[in-house]
């Protein structure tokens, strides 16, 4: 089945998205963006979503088209026209195309674009976990914009798969912050420790949504950085994001974290997730 796309304020197939070359995405990275998980047909966390996405036009500096309740009728009607039941949604919205100026050009309108894609629940790493290795966090000082620019992020995560790890954990002079994709979380004595909602980790709506699980469970929660040596050392760990859920990291630059399995803080967390998405 052919996709359909929004574009233009239209709903069009995939074919016939025309992109400028001038469009200010491709030469500067100048826009925004968000990943929207549905199960069973319907968006999970979608508030949550827009208000980063606002967040992120914000500072940017970035006009929303058609408003945010433009874009969630748009990006409803999109799931209900691709039939999508278990997937993602793709949402990004560009600075517009104008010749080439760093300066923000006068007159161009913003470019929006959303797709849907069937996409699996990740199972297999779930249930194994995974192991990553540590890199240097190269990245600028605004990481809580959701931002198309993401050449640090695409480069740890290729020098992760090209060392055989399924990710890259980022740290800023040994303070761990985030992975090149999803936020971490370790587990020690009992304790769950996460980095703060900063300037220096996109604040996940997975991470939220685990925080108020581990909360609900009275699973005690510290929103504080962690050092590498504290990931190394710790009982569990894992990482939270829209396509990777809540999935274990069993190693770390090959040593493995909490003898090599997920734990139990995790493995409860994985449940109520599970729970959760059901009980929309
Ligand atoms: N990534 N940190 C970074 C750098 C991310 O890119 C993401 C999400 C997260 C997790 O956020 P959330 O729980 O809201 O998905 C954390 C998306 C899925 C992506 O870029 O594909």
């Amino acid at each position: 089945m052919t996709s359909i796309y929004w574009y233009g304020n239209e709903f069009v197939p995939e074919e016939e998205v025309r992109i400028s070359p001038n469009d200010r995405g491709y030469y500067f990275g100048d826009g925004i963006y968000e990943v929207f998980r549905v199960y069973g047909g319907r968006l999970f966390e979608a508030e949550a979503h827009y208000e980063r996405l606002r967040l992120s036009a914000e500072g940017l500096k970035l006009a929303l088209p058609w408003g945010v309740d433009g874009l969630r009728r748009a990006v409803e009607e999109l799931i209900e026209r691709n039939a999508l039941s278990e997937g993602t949604v793709y949402l990004q919205i560009t600075r517009g195309a104008a010749p080439r100026n760093h300066l923000f050009p006068a007159g161009a309108d913003p470019v929006a674009l959303a797709y849907t894609r069937e996409v699996a629940r990740p199972v297999q790493a779930m249930e194994t976990g995974i192991s990553v290795i540590s890199l240097a966090d190269i990245r600028w000082l605004h990481c809580n914009y959701k931002t198309l620019n993401l050449l640090a992020n695409v480069l740890a995560k290729q020098e992760a798969s090209e060392r055989g790890a399924a990710d890259a954990i980022l740290h800023r002079d040994g303070i761990v912050t985030e992975s090149s994709a999803s936020n971490v979380a370790i587990v020690k004595d009992g304790v769950l420790l996460t980095h703060p909602a900063d300037n220096l980790i996109l604040h996940g709506v997975t991470r939220a949504v685990a925080l108020h699980l581990a909360r609900a469970a009275e699973i005690s929660v510290q929103e504080r950085s962690f050092t590498l040596d504290e990931l190394y050392d710790a009982d569990e760990a894992f990482v939270t994001g829209t396509t990777v859920e809540i999935t274990p990291i069993v190693s770390v630059d090959g040593r493995a974290v909490g003898g090599g399995a997920p734990g139990p803080v995790t493995r409860r967390l994985q449940r109520d997730f599970a729970s959760a998405i059901q009980l929309r």
